[in-house]
């Protein structure tokens, strides 16, 4: 079996973190969103909480979403570039000092291509750590920091961080109404065989795909 495709979802089995059932029926798309449409949908990592308030608005998203869902950086890594803007050439104000100067010798210069975890505390457990961060001035990005400065999400940050749960439940609820934003069903999209390839035959049998995902699964476990 290609190990590639267990790489996903073994990572994500280890990680932790809560479980949902995703809602059926939704079709993968018959094309991959341009670069300026993925560009224009994503909130930048030095936008303020406004900003990203306004921008998950539009999506029906509300302020609870909107900090539970940025809890996703609870794990993974960032490029230096995506928050140097905060190093150099002044060092934010609202950065713990020590964190700041960790993060510099992590990144020596504002171009640096190195790499460095989200998540300080925990970086490769799904849990909720990443409030903890916040509440110490140890948020990568502004995006991050700010739901702890602006008065409208920091109560938000705060109850995240008590209670393990509560963030989990409302991550769950944010990550459910994402996935119903622009749902494709019927023959608007197709079930793809590779999730990161539209189909060549567009008459993809379905069994073929059941079949494909249970070899994955069963030589999973
Ligand atoms: C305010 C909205 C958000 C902003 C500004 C933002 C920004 C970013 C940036 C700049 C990075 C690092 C990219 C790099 O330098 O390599 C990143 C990584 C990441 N983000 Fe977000 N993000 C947001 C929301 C989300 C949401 C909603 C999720 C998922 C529910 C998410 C999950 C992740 C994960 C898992 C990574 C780590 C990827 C890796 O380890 O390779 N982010 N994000």
């Amino acid at each position: 079996m290609n190990r590639k495709k267990t790489k996903n979802p073994l990572f994500f089995l280890l990680t932790g973190g809560p479980t949902y059932d995703v809602p059926l029926g939704r079709k993968d798309g018959f094309n991959f969103a341009t670069e300026q449409a993925t560009i224009d949908n994503l909130v930048a990592p030095f936008a303020n909480t406004t900003t990203v308030l306004a921008s998950l608005e539009v999506k029906g998203l509300d302020a609870t979403d909107a900090v539970a869902l940025s809890g996703a950086h609870t794990i993974g890594i960032s490029h230096c570039t995506s928050f140097t803007d905060r190093l150099y050439p002044n060092q934010d104000s609202t950065m713990d000092k020590t964190f700041a100067n960790n993060l510099k010798r992590s990144c020596p210069t504002a171009d640096s291509n190195n790499t460095v975890n989200m998540d300080i505390r925990s970086p490769n457990v799904f849990d909720n750590k990443y409030y903890v961060d916040l509440m110490n001035r140890q948020g990568l990005f502004t995006s991050d920091q700010d739901l702890y400065t602006d008065k409208r999400t920091r109560g938000i940050v705060r109850s995240f961080a008590v209670n393990q749960s509560l963030f989990y439940e409302k991550f769950v609820i944010g990550m459910i109404k994402m996935g119903q934003l622009n749902v494709l069903t019927g023959g608007e999209g197709e079930i793809r065989k590779r999730c990161d390839r539209r189909n060549k035959d567009k008459k993809v049998d379905i069994a073929t795909v059941v079949e494909e995902l249970e070899e994955t699964f069963s030589a999973l476990f």
